[in-house]
């Protein structure tokens, strides 16, 4: 396996995008030195980069693509629609027809808003929960790793430069699962609070009664209760996290899946707060989410393809079939080779993560680098094990074969040192002040 077209365009991408890449998540920093820079194609959980090595991929997509790359029914629909034509001067119907297929799946939500990215719609709820309630201070769940690219979020990361400390200081955070760390905010600020923002679920289950015990005390002191719902939308239930968990959000936002990877995001919620952006209201207007972009008639069709698919196929069973068995055999592996307490698989089975431990039991970047590089050897692109619907029996045993190996490495890692077994230098986490 050689990387000379990859390491050749890597030079190129430093020289003209700032990190050699557009999210962070897929920078070089997040991966070893000896890996696949550039993906050329993908079908289905295959990839192949640009020097044609494939991979078994997981997490594609930053987690959009659902049902695999190059879905028969969804580019269908995207090469109809494109040559129909993508953006005319006035709305088109496919923004109808996705608004009220979407609004069947969510009975929380009266309306719907589309847009291109997941950041946009979260910020919108933001700025209408303030319009509604009058007020500045945003409330965020502080064990849940990403919200938003737009500075009421970002300002509250290490990597907050740039952002104004009036900015930063309006937000706030509370841990997961901890209701009176919640109270004691909404208690410190009384009629201060717009709301509160947070995913259902990230790697960890909600406690009993946690989730209603939220939206009430928001509810309770005249805050909105915001549900991000960019990963666990489409992948936890079709009706998302709200439906699992029986929660009515005010406000909720999809992105990623709800597209199979084509650009698509949504703001969904009650009429009396959404009407704030339309043309049926009193009270001072929000511009909300008015993007060139947001009617494009190619995120919408692949949209409407995707919950075809959903309809006729049992996506989220075979989601969880493919994560419940690939945590069972990966943690049977590492418990064979007597590493368990160093390398555990996390999370739901659509959405599964890894953690990577030193000798000592600490979390360990070198390590990571050192599994990520092992199963790059084996063809198995693996930052996460989050799983889509191309993940079959085949795909699933290849990478437990992958991971086997690896994790061999990695056993004798921990007896002999990581550095002995590395390849380069290791990777590092998205959010540090200096490179
Ligand atoms: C939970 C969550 N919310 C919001 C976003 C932002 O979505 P986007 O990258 O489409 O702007 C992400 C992206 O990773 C996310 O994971």
């Amino acid at each position: 396996m050689h990387f000379d077209k990859s390491d050749e365009l890597r030079k190129r991408a430093h020289e003209l995008i700032p990190g050699g890449a557009h999210p962070y998540a897929k920078g070089d920093d997040q991966y070893p030195e000896v890996a696949p820079g550039f993906i050329a194609r993908g079908v289905g959980a295959h990839v192949w980069d640009v020097d044609d090595n494939e991979f078994i991929e997981y997490g594609a997509g930053l987690r959009s693509v659902v049902l695999g790359h190059g879905h028969t029914r969804v580019v269908a629909a995207v090469a109809e629609a494109a040559a129909l034509g993508t953006n005319f001067v006035r709305p088109g119907p496919l923004e109808v027809d996705l608004a009220e297929r979407l609004l069947e799946l969510l009975p929380a939500a009266d309306m719907v808003k589309f847009a291109k990215n997941g950041s946009d719609v979260t910020t919108a709820a933001v700025k209408l929960a303030r319009a509604h309630t009058g007020r500045d201070l945003v409330v965020m769940c502080a064990d849940q790793p990403f919200f938003s690219t737009d500075d009421w979020f970002i300002g509250a990361t290490p990597m907050d430069a740039g952002i104004p400390d009036a900015v930063s200081s309006l937000s706030l955070r509370f841990r997961y699962n901890d209701l009176a760390d919640l109270e004691r905010i909404f208690a410190e600020r009384p009629d201060q609070i717009a709301c509160v923002v947070m995913e259902a679920a990230t790697f960890l289950e909600p406690a009993a009664g946690f989730l209603p015990a939220v939206a009430d005390l928001c509810h309770a002191h005249g805050a909105l209760f915001v549900l991000d719902e960019m990963i666990t939308g489409f992948r936890w239930d079709v009706g998302g996290a709200q439906a699992v968990y029986g929660i009515e959000p005010d406000l909720s936002t999809f992105g990623k899946a709800i597209a199979n990877g084509f650009a698509l995001s949504a703001l969904v919620g009650r009429r009396e707060v959404m009407e704030l952006g339309g043309l049926q209201t009193d009270r001072p207007r929000v511009f909300l989410l008015s993007t060139t972009h947001g009617g494009e008639t190619t995120g919408l069709a692949a949209g409407l393809a995707t919950l075809d698919v959903y309809r006729e196929q049992d996506v989220v069973g075979h989601l969880k079939w493919a994560g419940e068995t690939l945590r069972a055999t990966v943690s049977e592996s590492a418990r064979e080779l007597g590493i368990e307490g160093h390398f555990e698989v996390l999370g739901n089975p659509a959405n599964l993560i890894y953690a990577t431990r030193d000798a000592a039991g600490r979390p360990s970047q070198s390590f990571r680098t050192l599994f990520l590089q092992e199963t790059i050897r084996r063809g198995v692109l693996a930052p996460s094990f989050v799983v889509n619907l191309g993940h079959g029996q085949d795909e699933i045993e290849r990478t437990v074969d992958a991971v086997r190996g690896a994790l061999e490495i990695y056993g004798r890692a921990l007896e002999d040192g990581v550095d002995a077994h590395l390849t380069s230098r290791a990777v590092q986490p998205v959010f540090r002040r200096y490179c």
